[in-house]
């Protein structure tokens, strides 16, 4: 036995001195794992959300039939009238004893028509998506005075095949409104289907909010969200949703600005308005993109709670857009948006028998959603924002002290700008100050050590917006490469060292449609059928998925480990599975590799779970059809509390073990 003791004792001896020389030629990142450091909030890592790029209209809302309540400043955008009309056949009539929120609708004089002969073509937005055997539920409210017309729905192919078809009778009722739901099952499967619908009998027909949804929306809901895109979503585990933007809050004028009351409660009473990324780039004009608002407020507060995200609206604080018009609600008329705003926490959280909790659960949410944040503002600046901002800060908090409230710190993380606000909001005690950066890959790698010397205390930092963007030589989808990815997971470790300072983070924007897109880079691709997430996309579920709890220092010759050598590392544990979380970026061109000791008296399992995404080519895309940049997974093991590991270039690595 003690000869076996005395043999072993000696294997283990070889064994350091021929490992100790080459471990101890390599850096050696140290973690210190029993002193945690600062809690990271359950919110660090979250989702913005704006309807630009076709990202709720034509988007995540399913809705198939674009302009359906004919309010589009065009009243027959995306439509087509098909047969033989004769003049007056088909009139848009508008009328606010109708509806005052959406007075236009249809009037068409069938006539003595036969199918075919007088109809009209919606071309959804640029195309509608339909699966085969996947049911689109047809809906269109009427009214008529005469029996015998019969309406017939199909869904055409772009080369004109039929590939789904039903019919019903309109029933005069009185001359009352009425609805009509009709099922329409594709027999097959295209990204580009049109719906024709046939006026077929004799008489007059009005027809307002004509409607086609997927039934496999996203939990089933009628009337409700692209599954495939939430999912993405939910598999982020998203601490907050941060909802409606963006500029789309401001509004190119006060009158085209976001205001909640008019998004929620019945659809066919939400006023429709322009989309303000309609015009804004003149070489991205999308002169169709308007606001239907079916993606109200209340449905973003419901997908908050689905996908199990804190709700955090942005409201207007009186002020338009700053690029475009810069229209001020003057101070004494200021009131109505700041009641606006305490209305909210009564629509998100009060009693259903309140009157804004009453709207939330005749909507079918009794409960409450549990509002805990409202940001003022979006990029807004100047002394202006400063004094709204202050006399929203006054009436919100006096009503509402467990609200915390978000302000802006302007377009940019740095300048004059960005100072005084910064300055002035923190002498202001703001709960947080939403900073906004799109800039190179080269900026988010310098900028990773941004937060080391931020102020401990006061206001915590909202990275509400943020993106690597490369030069403007890399267009659309292709801005989204591997690099500047990889640049934003590097900065990561900046904001995941500075847990005590930055308690938020959403990349932005979120959704573009690869057909009708405004603004790149963004999140996540899409089309009429499909999703990808972009390597940006990766990085951020990476991060959300290992947030840990508590910050653990790890530092490389007594220093946090911020791009020398162009790697960058942070490190956290995670209470509840008792697991230490490594992050480590390799923004180099070279592999490198790297020792990680872990400074404890606990034990420390033998295997370390590696999850390691990286671009082989730094200007590697994601796209419908290939994705070379994912998440790979690996297994490495601890020796003695120590760890080696290869970087490969251009890569994000998590490392993840258990402690005992
Ligand atoms: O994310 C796109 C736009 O960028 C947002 O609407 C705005 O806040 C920022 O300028």
């Amino acid at each position: 036995m003690r000869s076996i003791i005395i043999r072993r004792l000696l294997q283990t001896c070889c064994l350091l001195f021929i490992c100790l020389p080459a471990f101890s030629q390599t850096t050696t990142f140290t973690v210190f794992a029993d002193k945690p450091g600062a809690d990271i909030q359950p919110t660090m890592y979250g989702i913005f959300f704006e309807d630009i790029n076709m990202g709720a209209d034509g988007g995540i809302y399913a809705e198939l039939v674009k302009n359906r309540s004919f309010e589009f400043n065009q009243p027959l955008m995306g439509w087509k009238v098909e047969g033989k009309p004769v003049e007056g056949d088909i009139l848009v009539l508008h009328s606010t004893d109708y509806n005052k929120s959406n007075p236009n609708f249809l009037r068409v004089h069938v006539g003595n028509r036969r199918k075919g002969e007088l109809g009209l073509t919606n071309e959804g937005f640029k195309g509608m998506g339909v699966r085969k055997n996947i049911t689109c539920h047809f809906s269109a409210r009427y009214r008529t005075a005469n029996a015998g017309i019969t309406l017939h729905a199909e869904l055409v192919t772009p080369d004109g095949k039929l590939i789904a078809s039903a019919a019903t009778a309109m029933s005069p009722g009185n001359g009352n409104w009425q609805t009509t739901n009709m099922e329409l099952l594709p027999a097959e499967e295209t990204p580009a289907a049109r719906l024709t619908i046939w006026l077929e009998g004799n008489g007059t027909l009005d027809l307002d909010m004509i409607s086609l949804f997927p039934a496999n929306t996203w939990k089933n809901r009628p009337k409700g969200l692209r599954a495939d895109m939430v999912q993405l979503l939910a598999d982020m585990k998203p601490g907050f949703l941060r909802f409606p933007g963006g500029c789309i809050v401001e509004g190119k004028d006060l009158a085209n600005r976001f205001q909640w009351k008019k998004t929620v409660g019945l659809i066919e009473n939400r006023e429709l308005i322009i989309n303000r990324w309609n015009t804004e780039f003149s070489h991205r004009l999308t002169p169709d993109y308007f606001q239907s608002f079916g993606l109200g407020f209340f449905e973003y507060f419901q997908l908050a709670e689905d996908i199990g995200a804190a709700p955090l609206p942005i409201l207007n604080c009186g002020m338009a857009c700053q690029f475009n018009t810069a229209e001020l609600v003057p101070m004494e008329e200021l009131q109505p948006y700041i009641q606006d705003a305490i209305d909210l926490v009564e629509f998100a959280n009060g009693p259903a028998n309140s009157r804004w909790g009453k709207v939330r659960a005749d909507m079918g949410h009794p409960e409450p959603f549990h509002l805990t944040m409202i940001g003022v503002g979006n990029e807004n600046w100047g002394p202006q924002y400063i004094e709204r901002a202050r006399e929203f800060a006054r009436q919100l908090k006096a009503a509402h002290p467990e609200i915390k409230l978000v302000f802006s710190s302007g377009t940019d993380p740095d300048g004059a700008r960005f100072n005084f606000l910064n300055d002035t909001l923190r002498k202001m005690n703001a709960d947080f100050i939403d900073e906004h950066y799109y800039r190179s890959p080269e900026w988010f790698l310098a900028n990773a050590s941004r937060y080391d010397n931020y102020p401990r205390t006061g206001s915590k930092v909202f990275a509400g917006e943020y993106a690597a963007h490369e030069p403007s030589s890399f267009v659309g989808a292709s801005r989204n490469t591997a690099r500047a990815a990889i640049a934003e997971a590097a900065f990561l470790t900046g904001l995941e060292r500075n847990a005590d300072v930055v308690e938020m983070a959403s990349y932005a924007p979120l959704f573009a449609n690869a057909e009708q897109w405004q603004w790149a880079p963004d999140l996540i691709w899409v089309n009429h059928l499909q999703v990808v997430g972009t390597p940006s996309y990766q990085v951020q579920k990476m991060y959300a998925l290992n947030k840990g709890t508590q910050t653990l220092s790890l530092l490389s010759e007594n220093i946090a480990v911020a791009g020398q050598d162009s790697i960058y590392a942070s490190a956290v544990y995670d209470a509840h599975t008792r697991e230490i979380i490594v992050k480590v970026v390799n923004a180099g061109a070279k592999p490198v590799t790297r020792n990680i000791t872990v400074n404890t008296k606990r034990k420390l399992a033998g295997k370390v779970a590696v999850t390691t995404l990286s671009g082989n080519e730094p200007d590697a895309v994601n796209t419908f059809s290939q994705q070379p940049v994912m998440p790979v997974n690996s297994v490495v093991d601890i020796n003695n509390k120590r760890i080696s590991i290869e970087l490969r270039p251009n890569s994000f690595s998590i490392l993840k073990f258990g402690t005992r």
